[in-house]
Protein backbone atom coordinates (compact mmCIF):
# COMPACT_ATOMS: atom_id res chain seq x y z
CA UNK A 1 0.00 0.00 0.00
CA UNK A 2 1.48 3.54 -0.62
CA UNK A 3 -0.35 7.00 -1.34
CA UNK A 4 1.24 10.35 -1.85
CA UNK A 5 1.20 12.40 0.96
CA UNK A 6 2.28 16.21 1.51
CA UNK A 7 6.08 16.45 0.24
CA UNK A 8 6.94 13.10 0.04
CA UNK A 9 5.72 9.23 -0.63
CA UNK A 10 4.16 7.71 2.37
CA UNK A 11 4.56 3.48 2.56
CA UNK A 12 3.57 1.89 5.81
CA UNK A 13 5.18 -0.88 6.79
CA UNK A 14 2.03 -3.92 6.81
CA UNK A 15 1.50 -6.75 9.26
CA UNK A 16 -0.49 -10.28 8.27
CA UNK A 17 2.06 -12.02 6.38
CA UNK A 18 4.87 -13.02 9.67
CA UNK A 19 7.85 -11.13 9.61
CA UNK A 20 7.52 -7.06 8.29
CA UNK A 21 10.89 -6.71 8.19
CA UNK A 22 11.63 -8.39 4.89
CA UNK A 23 9.23 -4.93 3.32
CA UNK A 24 10.89 -2.23 4.98
CA UNK A 25 14.37 -4.02 3.90
CA UNK A 26 13.09 -4.73 -0.44
CA UNK A 27 12.07 -0.93 0.17
CA UNK A 28 15.50 0.31 1.03
CA UNK A 29 17.33 -2.05 -1.27
CA UNK A 30 15.10 -0.75 -3.49
CA UNK A 31 15.56 3.17 -2.79
CA UNK A 32 19.56 2.82 -2.25
CA UNK A 33 19.94 1.50 -6.03
CA UNK A 34 18.04 4.17 -7.10
CA UNK A 35 19.81 6.90 -4.72
CA UNK A 36 16.05 7.94 -3.47
CA UNK A 37 16.16 9.25 -0.15
CA UNK A 38 13.99 8.26 2.68
CA UNK A 39 13.05 9.17 6.15
CA UNK A 40 12.18 6.75 9.01
CA UNK A 41 8.63 7.69 10.62
CA UNK A 42 7.38 7.04 14.29
CA UNK A 43 4.71 8.70 16.09
CA UNK A 44 5.83 11.94 14.49
CA UNK A 45 6.23 13.57 18.36
CA UNK A 46 9.59 14.82 17.70
CA UNK A 47 10.48 18.08 18.82
CA UNK A 48 13.16 18.75 16.25
CA UNK A 49 11.80 18.42 12.86
CA UNK A 50 13.32 14.72 12.40
CA UNK A 51 10.65 12.73 10.77
CA UNK A 52 9.33 14.99 8.20
CA UNK A 53 10.23 15.31 4.83
CA UNK A 54 12.35 18.06 3.42
CA UNK A 55 11.95 17.73 -0.46
CA UNK A 56 10.59 14.75 -2.00
CA UNK A 57 11.71 11.69 0.70
CA UNK A 58 10.32 8.53 0.66
CA UNK A 59 8.57 8.31 4.01
CA UNK A 60 8.61 4.91 5.70
CA UNK A 61 5.87 5.08 8.66
CA UNK A 62 6.47 2.25 10.93
CA UNK A 63 2.68 2.33 12.45
CA UNK A 64 1.74 -1.26 11.30
CA UNK A 65 4.58 -3.49 12.87
CA UNK A 66 3.07 -2.72 16.41
CA UNK A 67 3.52 -6.00 17.70
CA UNK A 68 4.91 -7.66 20.72
CA UNK A 69 7.30 -10.62 19.97
CA UNK A 70 7.69 -11.82 23.60
CA UNK A 71 7.66 -11.01 26.96
CA UNK A 72 9.61 -13.10 29.67
CA UNK A 73 8.10 -12.88 32.78
CA UNK A 74 11.34 -14.15 34.89
CA UNK A 75 13.53 -11.95 33.40
CA UNK A 76 11.71 -8.85 32.56
CA UNK A 77 12.85 -8.61 29.26
CA UNK A 78 10.18 -7.29 26.27
CA UNK A 79 11.01 -7.72 22.91
CA UNK A 80 8.75 -5.84 20.18
CA UNK A 81 8.19 -4.48 16.55
CA UNK A 82 9.07 -0.32 16.56
CA UNK A 83 6.01 0.67 15.75
CA UNK A 84 4.38 -0.12 18.97
CA UNK A 85 2.93 2.72 20.50
CA UNK A 86 4.42 3.35 23.67
CA UNK A 87 1.42 3.62 26.14
CA UNK A 88 0.41 0.47 24.84
CA UNK A 89 3.69 -1.10 25.75
CA UNK A 90 3.47 0.38 29.52
CA UNK A 91 -0.33 -0.86 29.42
CA UNK A 92 0.97 -4.42 28.47
CA UNK A 93 3.76 -4.32 31.14
CA UNK A 94 1.48 -3.07 33.65
CA UNK A 95 -0.86 -5.99 33.18
CA UNK A 96 2.01 -8.59 33.55
CA UNK A 97 3.27 -6.87 36.71
CA UNK A 98 6.11 -4.85 35.07
CA UNK A 99 7.17 -1.07 34.15
CA UNK A 100 8.23 0.12 31.21
CA UNK A 101 11.97 1.86 32.05
CA UNK A 102 10.57 5.20 30.03
CA UNK A 103 7.78 7.08 29.95
CA UNK A 104 7.18 10.74 28.47
CA UNK A 105 3.85 12.76 27.59
CA UNK A 106 3.88 12.37 23.95
CA UNK A 107 3.29 8.53 25.15
CA UNK A 108 -0.27 7.93 23.60
CA UNK A 109 1.29 8.52 19.97
CA UNK A 110 5.27 7.87 19.91
CA UNK A 111 6.36 4.85 19.16
CA UNK A 112 9.31 2.34 20.50
CA UNK A 113 11.23 2.64 17.76
CA UNK A 114 10.99 6.47 17.39
CA UNK A 115 11.95 6.25 21.26
CA UNK A 116 15.39 4.13 20.61
CA UNK A 117 16.37 6.29 17.48
CA UNK A 118 16.10 9.73 19.66
CA UNK A 119 17.14 8.09 22.97
CA UNK A 120 14.30 9.72 24.15
CA UNK A 121 14.74 10.86 28.07
CA UNK A 122 11.44 11.87 29.97
CA UNK A 123 9.95 11.40 33.27
CA UNK A 124 11.88 8.38 34.94
CA UNK A 125 15.79 8.98 33.48
CA UNK A 126 16.39 9.74 37.45
CA UNK A 127 15.38 6.36 38.33
CA UNK A 128 15.93 3.64 35.46
CA UNK A 129 19.10 5.47 33.55
CA UNK A 130 18.94 6.05 30.01
CA UNK A 131 18.26 3.78 26.80
CA UNK A 132 21.80 3.02 26.34
CA UNK A 133 21.19 1.49 29.53
CA UNK A 134 17.58 -0.72 28.60
CA UNK A 135 17.85 -1.94 25.53
CA UNK A 136 19.64 -4.95 25.14
CA UNK A 137 19.04 -5.57 21.46
CA UNK A 138 17.62 -4.12 18.52
CA UNK A 139 17.37 -5.36 14.98
CA UNK A 140 17.88 -2.43 12.25
CA UNK A 141 17.88 -2.49 8.49
CA UNK A 142 20.59 -0.90 6.96
CA UNK A 143 20.36 1.52 3.98
CA UNK A 144 21.37 -0.93 1.98
CA UNK A 145 18.22 -3.34 2.64
CA UNK A 146 20.55 -5.41 4.88
CA UNK A 147 19.23 -6.89 7.70
CA UNK A 148 21.20 -6.26 10.93
CA UNK A 149 19.88 -8.64 14.00
CA UNK A 150 21.53 -7.76 17.15
CA UNK A 151 18.31 -8.78 18.95
CA UNK A 152 20.15 -9.96 21.67
CA UNK A 153 18.30 -10.19 25.13
CA UNK A 154 21.60 -10.96 27.09
CA UNK A 155 22.49 -8.56 29.79
CA UNK A 156 26.11 -8.84 29.42
CA UNK A 157 27.80 -9.70 26.04
CA UNK A 158 31.37 -7.92 25.72
CA UNK A 159 32.34 -9.01 22.32
CA UNK A 160 32.96 -6.59 20.15
CA UNK A 161 31.87 -3.20 19.23
CA UNK A 162 28.37 -2.89 20.85
CA UNK A 163 26.91 -2.27 17.32
CA UNK A 164 23.53 -0.96 18.70
CA UNK A 165 24.53 1.71 20.90
CA UNK A 166 25.57 3.84 17.17
CA UNK A 167 21.58 3.47 16.36
CA UNK A 168 20.33 4.61 19.83
CA UNK A 169 19.89 8.19 19.36
CA UNK A 170 20.96 8.10 15.48
CA UNK A 171 17.50 9.70 14.69
CA UNK A 172 17.32 7.18 11.98
CA UNK A 173 20.30 8.61 9.93
CA UNK A 174 22.31 5.08 10.19
CA UNK A 175 19.55 2.29 9.94
CA UNK A 176 15.62 1.59 10.42
CA UNK A 177 14.86 -0.28 13.84
CA UNK A 178 12.42 -2.76 12.97
CA UNK A 179 12.55 -4.73 16.87
CA UNK A 180 13.59 -3.43 20.28
CA UNK A 181 14.71 -5.72 23.32
CA UNK A 182 14.35 -4.31 26.14
CA UNK A 183 15.10 -4.41 30.06
CA UNK A 184 11.36 -4.18 32.29
CA UNK A 185 11.62 -3.53 35.77
CA UNK A 186 9.03 -5.45 37.84
CA UNK A 187 5.95 -3.08 39.03
CA UNK A 188 6.60 -1.94 43.02
CA UNK A 189 3.34 -1.84 45.18
CA UNK A 190 4.23 1.49 46.66
CA UNK A 191 4.05 5.12 43.98
CA UNK A 192 3.59 8.53 46.07
CA UNK A 193 3.93 11.70 44.42
CA UNK A 194 4.31 14.74 45.95
CA UNK A 195 3.37 18.90 44.20
CA UNK A 196 5.73 21.38 46.03
CA UNK A 197 6.04 24.42 45.61
CA UNK A 198 9.79 26.70 46.07
CA UNK A 199 10.19 30.39 47.00
CA UNK A 200 13.61 30.54 44.52
CA UNK A 201 15.76 28.55 42.19
CA UNK A 202 17.98 28.07 45.16
CA UNK A 203 15.82 25.75 46.83
CA UNK A 204 14.29 23.86 44.36
CA UNK A 205 17.95 22.85 43.74
CA UNK A 206 18.97 21.95 47.67
CA UNK A 207 15.77 20.26 47.68
CA UNK A 208 17.41 17.72 44.82
CA UNK A 209 19.84 17.43 46.52
CA UNK A 210 18.50 16.43 49.79
CA UNK A 211 16.39 13.87 47.99
CA UNK A 212 19.12 12.15 45.87
CA UNK A 213 20.37 11.91 49.28
CA UNK A 214 16.92 10.79 51.88
CA UNK A 215 15.09 9.38 49.39
CA UNK A 216 18.04 7.58 47.13
CA UNK A 217 16.64 3.74 46.64
CA UNK A 218 12.62 4.90 46.28
CA UNK A 219 13.22 8.66 43.93
CA UNK A 220 11.81 8.21 41.05
CA UNK A 221 11.09 11.49 39.62
CA UNK A 222 12.26 14.81 40.26
CA UNK A 223 10.67 17.34 37.83
CA UNK A 224 10.20 21.02 37.98
CA UNK A 225 8.45 24.39 36.14
CA UNK A 226 8.69 28.02 36.90
CA UNK A 227 4.97 29.92 38.14
CA UNK A 228 5.31 31.41 34.44
CA UNK A 229 5.03 27.60 32.96
CA UNK A 230 2.41 26.70 35.70
CA UNK A 231 -0.18 29.94 34.01
CA UNK A 232 0.36 29.09 30.94
CA UNK A 233 -1.12 25.56 31.36
CA UNK A 234 -3.85 27.03 33.79
CA UNK A 235 -4.62 29.52 30.86
CA UNK A 236 -4.47 26.94 27.84
CA UNK A 237 -5.50 23.47 28.81
CA UNK A 238 -9.16 23.42 30.00
CA UNK A 239 -10.00 21.05 33.42
CA UNK A 240 -6.34 21.91 35.17
CA UNK A 241 -6.12 23.84 38.53
CA UNK A 242 -3.83 24.28 40.70
CA UNK A 243 -3.39 21.74 43.44
CA UNK A 244 -2.09 24.60 45.70
CA UNK A 245 -4.05 27.55 47.51
CA UNK A 246 -3.06 30.52 45.43
CA UNK A 247 -0.37 32.30 46.15
CA UNK A 248 3.05 33.35 44.55
CA UNK A 249 5.16 31.16 44.92
CA UNK A 250 8.33 30.94 41.93
CA UNK A 251 8.54 27.41 41.01
CA UNK A 252 7.29 24.08 41.56
CA UNK A 253 8.72 20.38 41.85
CA UNK A 254 6.86 17.22 41.32
CA UNK A 255 8.80 14.72 43.66
CA UNK A 256 7.49 10.53 43.03
CA UNK A 257 9.06 7.67 44.85
CA UNK A 258 8.05 4.14 44.17
CA UNK A 259 8.88 1.32 46.29
CA UNK A 260 7.94 -1.84 47.68
CA UNK A 261 6.38 -1.34 50.59
CA UNK A 262 3.71 0.97 51.33
CA UNK A 263 3.42 2.50 55.28
CA UNK A 264 7.13 2.61 54.96
CA UNK A 265 7.63 4.64 51.71
CA UNK A 266 5.08 6.99 52.69
CA UNK A 267 6.72 7.82 56.36
CA UNK A 268 9.91 8.18 54.45
CA UNK A 269 8.58 10.58 51.72
CA UNK A 270 6.27 12.53 54.80
CA UNK A 271 9.28 12.89 56.97
CA UNK A 272 11.14 14.09 54.03
CA UNK A 273 8.44 16.84 53.17
CA UNK A 274 8.15 17.60 57.18
CA UNK A 275 12.07 18.13 57.30
CA UNK A 276 12.17 20.42 54.15
CA UNK A 277 9.20 22.25 54.80
CA UNK A 278 11.00 23.30 58.57
CA UNK A 279 14.29 23.80 56.70
CA UNK A 280 12.74 26.22 54.50
CA UNK A 281 13.04 24.64 50.91
CA UNK A 282 9.30 23.92 50.59
CA UNK A 283 7.05 26.82 51.26
CA UNK A 284 3.72 24.80 50.70
CA UNK A 285 3.19 21.24 49.14
CA UNK A 286 0.43 18.58 48.25
CA UNK A 287 0.68 14.89 48.41
CA UNK A 288 -1.19 12.92 45.84
CA UNK A 289 -4.15 10.89 47.92
CA UNK A 290 -5.13 8.29 45.10
CA UNK A 291 -4.04 7.69 41.44
CA UNK A 292 -6.80 10.10 40.09
CA UNK A 293 -4.88 13.13 41.58
CA UNK A 294 -1.67 11.52 41.17
CA UNK A 295 -2.65 12.18 37.13
CA UNK A 296 -4.20 15.86 37.75
CA UNK A 297 -0.84 16.64 39.01
CA UNK A 298 1.53 15.13 35.85
CA UNK A 299 -0.99 16.69 33.58
CA UNK A 300 0.36 19.96 34.81
CA UNK A 301 4.00 19.17 34.13
CA UNK A 302 3.08 16.92 30.98
CA UNK A 303 0.83 19.67 30.00
CA UNK A 304 3.71 22.57 29.20
CA UNK A 305 4.38 21.21 25.82
CA UNK A 306 0.79 21.46 24.74
CA UNK A 307 0.30 24.23 26.15
CA UNK A 308 2.95 26.56 24.55
CA UNK A 309 1.45 25.27 21.11
CA UNK A 310 -1.66 26.76 21.89
CA UNK A 311 -0.45 29.88 23.13
CA UNK A 312 0.86 30.57 19.67
CA UNK A 313 4.80 30.48 18.30
CA UNK A 314 7.27 28.86 20.46
CA UNK A 315 10.95 29.06 20.14
CA UNK A 316 12.01 25.64 21.90
CA UNK A 317 15.69 24.27 23.57
CA UNK A 318 16.26 21.55 25.27
CA UNK A 319 19.23 22.28 27.18
CA UNK A 320 21.72 20.11 29.64
CA UNK A 321 23.55 22.10 32.15
CA UNK A 322 25.27 22.76 35.65
CA UNK A 323 22.29 21.78 37.55
CA UNK A 324 23.55 25.32 39.45
CA UNK A 325 23.72 27.62 36.29
CA UNK A 326 20.37 26.05 34.87
CA UNK A 327 18.07 28.72 35.70
CA UNK A 328 20.34 31.97 35.34
CA UNK A 329 20.03 31.29 31.36
CA UNK A 330 15.92 31.82 31.67
CA UNK A 331 16.68 34.86 34.13
CA UNK A 332 19.40 36.20 31.44
CA UNK A 333 17.00 35.62 28.18
CA UNK A 334 13.78 37.37 30.40
CA UNK A 335 16.36 40.45 30.73
CA UNK A 336 17.26 40.27 26.73
CA UNK A 337 13.80 40.17 25.88
CA UNK A 338 11.91 42.24 28.00
CA UNK A 339 7.98 42.08 27.45
CA UNK A 340 8.12 41.00 23.67
CA UNK A 341 7.84 37.37 24.65
CA UNK A 342 7.12 35.15 27.36
CA UNK A 343 10.13 33.22 29.05
CA UNK A 344 9.76 29.82 30.71
CA UNK A 345 11.37 27.05 32.22
CA UNK A 346 10.85 23.44 33.06
CA UNK A 347 11.98 20.25 32.58
CA UNK A 348 14.07 17.23 34.00
CA UNK A 349 15.97 18.96 37.35
CA UNK A 350 17.02 15.59 38.35
CA UNK A 351 18.91 14.86 35.16
CA UNK A 352 20.31 18.36 34.77
CA UNK A 353 17.73 19.15 31.65
CA UNK A 354 15.99 22.20 31.04
CA UNK A 355 13.77 22.93 28.51
CA UNK A 356 13.69 26.65 27.86
CA UNK A 357 11.00 27.28 26.05
CA UNK A 358 9.89 31.09 24.64
CA UNK A 359 6.60 32.11 23.56
CA UNK A 360 5.28 35.20 21.38
CA UNK A 361 2.52 35.62 19.85
CA UNK A 362 4.11 34.58 16.05
CA UNK A 363 7.32 33.93 14.76
CA UNK A 364 9.43 36.67 14.44
CA UNK A 365 13.02 36.90 12.78
CA UNK A 366 14.06 40.32 15.27
CA UNK A 367 13.42 37.59 18.46
CA UNK A 368 14.60 34.64 17.00
CA UNK A 369 17.91 37.11 16.32
CA UNK A 370 17.91 37.78 20.01
CA UNK A 371 17.76 33.95 21.04
CA UNK A 372 20.13 32.69 19.09
CA UNK A 373 23.38 32.19 18.62
CA UNK A 374 23.27 33.63 22.60
CA UNK A 375 21.52 30.66 24.02
CA UNK A 376 23.83 27.99 21.97
CA UNK A 377 26.93 30.27 23.66
CA UNK A 378 25.89 30.20 26.61
CA UNK A 379 25.18 26.44 26.46
CA UNK A 380 28.60 26.09 24.70
CA UNK A 381 30.32 28.68 27.30
CA UNK A 382 28.76 26.27 30.06
CA UNK A 383 29.65 22.94 28.47
CA UNK A 384 26.36 22.11 27.94
CA UNK A 385 24.56 20.02 25.70
CA UNK A 386 22.38 21.85 23.20
CA UNK A 387 19.99 18.91 22.93
CA UNK A 388 20.01 16.97 25.96
CA UNK A 389 16.90 14.67 24.81
CA UNK A 390 15.15 15.63 22.14
CA UNK A 391 18.12 15.01 19.00
CA UNK A 392 19.33 17.14 16.23
CA UNK A 393 16.66 16.61 13.48
CA UNK A 394 16.46 19.00 10.46
CA UNK A 395 15.73 22.03 12.87
CA UNK A 396 19.76 21.26 15.32
CA UNK A 397 21.91 19.59 12.87
CA UNK A 398 23.69 22.63 12.07
CA UNK A 399 24.19 23.96 16.11
CA UNK A 400 26.23 20.28 16.55
CA UNK A 401 28.86 22.22 16.90
CA UNK A 402 28.58 24.32 19.93
CA UNK A 403 28.83 20.65 21.51
CA UNK A 404 30.94 18.57 19.99
CA UNK A 405 34.02 19.06 18.22
CA UNK A 406 35.14 19.29 14.47
CA UNK A 407 37.12 15.95 15.10
CA UNK A 408 34.31 13.94 16.85
CA UNK A 409 31.41 15.08 14.07
CA UNK A 410 34.12 14.44 11.26
CA UNK A 411 33.93 10.91 12.64
CA UNK A 412 30.34 11.22 12.73
CA UNK A 413 30.24 11.42 9.40
CA UNK A 414 32.81 8.85 8.17
CA UNK A 415 30.49 6.55 10.47
CA UNK A 416 27.66 7.76 7.92
CA UNK A 417 29.49 7.74 4.79
CA UNK A 418 30.52 4.10 5.40
CA UNK A 419 27.09 2.90 6.44
CA UNK A 420 24.93 4.86 4.28
CA UNK A 421 27.33 5.75 0.91
CA UNK A 422 24.39 7.30 -0.82
CA UNK A 423 23.53 9.62 1.94
CA UNK A 424 19.33 8.04 1.48
CA UNK A 425 18.91 7.72 4.75
CA UNK A 426 16.85 11.04 6.85
CA UNK A 427 19.25 13.23 4.31
CA UNK A 428 19.39 16.56 5.98
CA UNK A 429 19.02 15.62 9.42
CA UNK A 430 21.32 15.03 12.56
CA UNK A 431 25.10 16.42 11.09
CA UNK A 432 25.41 19.61 9.40
CA UNK A 433 24.54 19.26 5.78
CA UNK A 434 28.04 20.91 4.48
CA UNK A 435 29.35 17.73 6.34
CA UNK A 436 26.91 14.29 5.87
CA UNK A 437 27.27 14.80 1.53
CA UNK A 438 31.53 15.76 2.23
P1 LIG B 1 9.28 10.48 15.35
O1 LIG B 1 8.98 11.86 15.80
O2 LIG B 1 8.38 9.89 14.35
O3 LIG B 1 10.77 10.39 14.87
C1 LIG B 1 11.83 10.91 15.63
C2 LIG B 1 13.16 10.58 14.92
O4 LIG B 1 13.40 9.17 14.95
C3 LIG B 1 13.18 10.96 13.45
O5 LIG B 1 14.47 11.37 13.11
C4 LIG B 1 12.82 9.68 12.72
O6 LIG B 1 13.36 9.64 11.41
C5 LIG B 1 13.44 8.63 13.62
N1 LIG B 1 12.71 7.35 13.67
C6 LIG B 1 11.44 7.13 14.08
N2 LIG B 1 11.17 5.81 14.07
C7 LIG B 1 12.30 5.19 13.63
C8 LIG B 1 12.66 3.83 13.41
N3 LIG B 1 11.83 2.82 13.65
N4 LIG B 1 13.92 3.56 12.97
C9 LIG B 1 14.80 4.58 12.73
N5 LIG B 1 14.51 5.87 12.92
C10 LIG B 1 13.28 6.17 13.38
N6 LIG B 1 11.24 13.53 24.28
C11 LIG B 1 12.00 13.17 25.33
O7 LIG B 1 13.12 12.69 25.14
N7 LIG B 1 11.54 13.31 26.62
C12 LIG B 1 10.32 13.81 26.90
O8 LIG B 1 9.95 13.95 28.07
C13 LIG B 1 9.48 14.18 25.81
N8 LIG B 1 8.25 14.64 26.02
C14 LIG B 1 7.48 15.02 24.97
C15 LIG B 1 6.21 15.53 25.23
C16 LIG B 1 5.40 15.96 24.18
C17 LIG B 1 4.04 16.49 24.48
C18 LIG B 1 5.89 15.88 22.84
C19 LIG B 1 5.02 16.31 21.68
C20 LIG B 1 7.14 15.37 22.59
C21 LIG B 1 7.97 14.95 23.64
N9 LIG B 1 9.24 14.42 23.43
C22 LIG B 1 10.01 14.04 24.48
C23 LIG B 1 9.78 14.31 22.06
C24 LIG B 1 9.34 13.00 21.32
O9 LIG B 1 8.15 12.53 21.82
C25 LIG B 1 10.40 11.92 21.43
O10 LIG B 1 11.54 12.35 20.74
C26 LIG B 1 9.99 10.55 20.91
O11 LIG B 1 10.97 9.62 21.27
C27 LIG B 1 9.77 10.51 19.41
O12 LIG B 1 9.13 9.28 19.06
P2 LIG B 1 8.26 9.15 17.72
O13 LIG B 1 7.85 7.74 17.56
O14 LIG B 1 7.19 10.15 17.69
O15 LIG B 1 9.35 9.50 16.63
C1 LIG C 1 8.91 17.58 28.25
O1 LIG C 1 9.72 17.20 29.08
O2 LIG C 1 7.81 18.06 28.60
C2 LIG C 1 9.22 17.39 26.82
O3 LIG C 1 10.53 17.08 26.56
C3 LIG C 1 8.55 18.31 25.86
C4 LIG C 1 9.08 19.70 25.81
O4 LIG C 1 10.28 19.92 25.93
O5 LIG C 1 8.32 20.63 25.62
ZN1 LIG D 1 11.59 16.62 28.37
Amino acid sequence: MSFRMRTGFFLQTRTGCGSTTGPVSRVLKYCNSRSLAVVPQGGNTGLVGGSVPVFDEVIINMASMKNVVSFDKVSGILVCEAGCILENLISFLDNQGFVMPLDLGAKGSCQIGGNVSTNAGGLRLVRYGSLHGNVLGIEVVLANGDVLDMLGTLRKDNTGYDLKHLFIGSEGSLGIITKVSILTPPKLSSVNLAFLACKDYSSCQKLLLEAKRRLGEVLSAFEFLDNQSLDLVLNHLEGVRNPLPPSMHNFYALIETTGSDESYDKEKLEAFLLRSMEGGLISDGVLAQDINQASSFWRIREGVAEALMKAGAVYKYDLSLPVEKMYNLVEEMRIRLGDSSKVIGYGHLGDGNLHLNISTPQYDDMILAQIEPFVYEWTSKHRGSISAEHGLGLMKANKIFYSKSRESVQLMASIKKLMDPNGILNPYKVLPHSLSYS
